[in-house]
């Protein structure tokens, strides 16, 4: 008997396309583009160590960080296929000042923003790393996109998720009819479904958290972490700790393994009220990803990451996000409740 076929990432997506008759098969134009330019950085983080590309470019980005060789192959990778591929009218990158546009005669009817590489400073150091994505439909009727079309609340995401380069290459994506991984063969240079149906277990027993910020925590969240740290066999505690330092692959980790992540903000630096991560290329795309493997994501005071409005394209935004009891019991230590 022959084995059966892996299931390859564009079939999977044509499949997902045939349940939605009105479908025009942009979204799935777009997503395969999207995979061509993550199959372009993977072979190029592949060789990273190999191609004397390691290292940081020298410039600073628009958040104030240094820009490492590879985040600017990345953006630019993106940046000129995705300009060209016909379905989107502007885009908006972690690593941009500003939008992106896109040219006349290649315009579309969806918007993307995407963090080219996440956990950058993890580039030197061989530890996984990732792009993020998120896709929208634009909410301007027809020209070139304009900044009020990426201003958009993540709740109208049509698809998002991320490709993690990792000891394998995997993407993981939602439009929102729950959550897939696939695992590239790169001897094929195909994505193959290797994760259908992702779900989060209810309750983990993983935390991460960069625990040298403790001291500027908020009282709430101070005690929730002591609470995962003390004794109860019931509910798995003490929980263990897991911060690689790239949200991606945490959260990857946490998908798969169950677990929660928190970066809330720096209670005593008014300076920094919002934490470190940013709305549009972070928060908001694993938000949906989360939230549909039956997780959920909130804010540090207990927003839904999924609602907020965006009024500014680099945002920031104080995250907690993982398994659903997990963010439910955090919950209850910010309102007084626990
Ligand atoms: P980026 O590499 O895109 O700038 O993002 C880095 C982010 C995120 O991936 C990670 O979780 C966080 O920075 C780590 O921050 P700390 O070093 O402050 O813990
Ligand atoms: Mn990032
Ligand atoms: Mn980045």
């Amino acid at each position: 008997m022959n084995k059966p076929l892996g299931i390859t990432v564009s079939r999977h997506i044509m499949d997902s396309q045939r349940l939605h008759p009105e479908a025009t098969g942009e979204l799935s134009g777009l997503l395969g583009e999207l995979i061509v330019a993550a199959k372009t950085i993977s072979a190029e983080v592949n060789m990273a160590g190999l191609a004397d590309i390691l290292g940081q470019s020298g410039k600073v980005n628009v958040q104030g960080e240094k820009v490492q060789k590879l985040d600017e192959f990345a953006n630019n990778t993106i940046k000129r296929r995705m300009a060209q591929c016909g379905y989107l009218c502007v885009m908006g990158s972690e690593e941009e000042d500003d939008i992106i546009p896109v040219k006349e005669g290649y315009v579309g009817k969806y918007t993307l923003t995407f963090d080219p590489l996440d956990g950058s400073s993890n580039i030197d150091v061989n530890v996984s790393i990732g792009t993020i994505f998120s896709i929208h439909r634009r909410r301007t009727a027809s020209g070139q996109g304009t900044v009020e079309d990426l201003l958009q609340k993540g709740r109208d995401q049509v698809a998002a998720g991320y490709i993690i380069y990792g000891s394998s290459t995997m993407m993981v994506y939602t439009t929102g009819e729950g959550v897939h991984g696939f695992t590239l063969d790169p001897s094929v240079g195909e994505f193959y479904l290797s994760h259908p149906d992702i779900t989060f277990p209810a309750r983990s027993r993983y935390y991460s958290v960069n625990e040298g910020n403790s001291r500027y925590w908020s009282e709430g969240m101070s005690r929730y972490i002591e609470y995962l740290k003390s004794e109860d066999k019931a509910t798995h505690r003490p929980y263990s700790a897991r911060y690689i330092g790239s949200m991606l692959a945490d959260l990857h980790r946490n998908l798969i393994a169950g677990g929660i992540f928190l970066y809330p903000r720096d209670s005593k630096d008014p300076s920094k009220p919002e934490g470190k991560l940013r709305l549009l290329y972070e928060a908001a795309p694993f938000a949906f990803v989360v939230e549909q493997a039956g997780g959920r994501a909130i804010t540090d005071d207990g927003r839904n990451i999924l609602d907020i409005e965006p009024t500014s394209l680099h945002q920031r935004v104080p995250l907690v996000i993982g398994s659903r009891q997990d963010v439910d019991m955090f919950e209850r230590f910010i309102t007084g409740k626990n």
